[in-house]
């Protein structure tokens, strides 16, 4: 693993870098394909014996890397990877902010095998570790969070996604004091700005990917902070109609396939297992975690933050591409 992370820091640039030119092109689709060329390409240089366990696109039917494939020259380590090419594809297609080339690489076993469907989740950074519970209320998390912070409600900072499926919890959140933060897209990024030194949030939560989940769960084990997720079901996330009832016993049948649970609760080490992570993400459009790609002159610039828990160091790395 640990000779690996730059391998792993070049395959996040290489997706960024392979749909700039598609930015704000308005197709998600030919987004997507791009990225998952360009990554499939990336990861195929690598020496390993890479297999993927968390991937894309069963939810909105985009090229995926798909859970299963097999990726890497075939000589090297065993290691489980988790990706998300693009982790905002709608924020590309729109000129978005936020969206960013992600990808997490764990040693063989170690990551919840998620299939893509949603999860609700909760993060927070180090300093409030052990004050989340997901069988508790929002209302309740919020309160233990603040307390443990020992801050006011009214100073306390949550992020999520402005989906219609939060506007209860937004508007809880809001009625404690509590400062809501509600981005379009793009949870990975936002849970991580919990757990960075300058943390802009005190606390993520949302209904979102699965797969986001899980790789967001790599990186915040390597920073320190703490997480709890759920996977929930079609209906659960989207409302009980005849035609979601039928993607949700899809899901079921898919988890009971492979192993998981819906409506339990995961801790954050049964979301990873193993410090031996090494995360990786590189900003697409601009965001709070990291810029995005800049043309100056005739070159690009791009920027990327590479976790490694391997040599327990956390890097921004600035490229100039010519
Ligand atoms: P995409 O890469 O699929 O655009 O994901 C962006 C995102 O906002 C994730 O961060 C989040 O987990 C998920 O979508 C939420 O799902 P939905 O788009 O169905 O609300």
């Amino acid at each position: 693993m640990k000779t690996l992370a730059y391998d792993i820091f070049k395959t996040t640039e290489c997706a960024a870098l392979s749909v700039w030119p598609l930015l704000g092109c308005g197709d998600k689709n030919q987004i997507d394909g791009v990225a998952v060329k360009a990554m499939r390409h990336a990861l195929n240089q690598i020496a390993m014996q890479g297999r993927i366990v968390i991937g894309e696109g069963e939810i909105d039917q985009a090229p995926m890397l798909y859970i299963g494939e097999r990726l890497g020259t075939g000589d090297g380590p065993h290691v489980d990877i988790a990706v998300d090419p693009i982790e905002g594809t709608r924020m590309v297609a729109m000129g978005q902010s936020n969206a960013l080339a992600v990808i997490a690489f764990a040693p063989q076993n170690t990551l919840l095998h998620a299939p893509d469907m949603y999860m609700r989740k909760m993060v927070v950074g180090s300093q409030a570790k052990g004050a989340i519970d997901l069988r508790l209320s929002l209302v309740e998390n919020l309160s233990r969070i603040a307390e443990k912070l020992d801050k006011p409600l009214s100073a306390l900072r949550m992020i999520t996604l402005d989906k219609p499926r939060h506007h209860d919890a937004i508007a809880q959140a809001n009625a404690l004091g509590v400062k809501v933060y509600a981005i379009p897209d793009g949870d990975v990024a936002a849970s991580l700005l919990t757990c960075l030194p300058d943390a802009q949030a005190d606390v993520m939560y949302s209904i979102g990917g699965a797969p986001e989940g899980v790789i967001s769960a790599c990186a915040i084990r390597l920073l320190g902070g703490d997480m709890q997720a759920e996977l929930i079901d079609f209906c659960e996330a989207k409302g009980d109609t005849p035609a979601n009832r039928e993607l949700a016993q899809a899901e079921h049948h898919r988890c009971e396939k492979m192993g998981v649970l819906i409506n339990h609760i995961y801790l954050l080490n049964l979301l990873v297992k193993s410090d031996q992570v090494i995360f990786s993400a590189t900003g697409i459009t601009q965001g709070d975690l990291v810029c995005g790609i800049r043309q100056i002159g005739d070159r690009l610039q791009s920027q990327t933050l590479l976790i490694n828990g391997t040599d327990g160091t956390c890097n921004i790395i600035n490229s100039l591409h010519y």
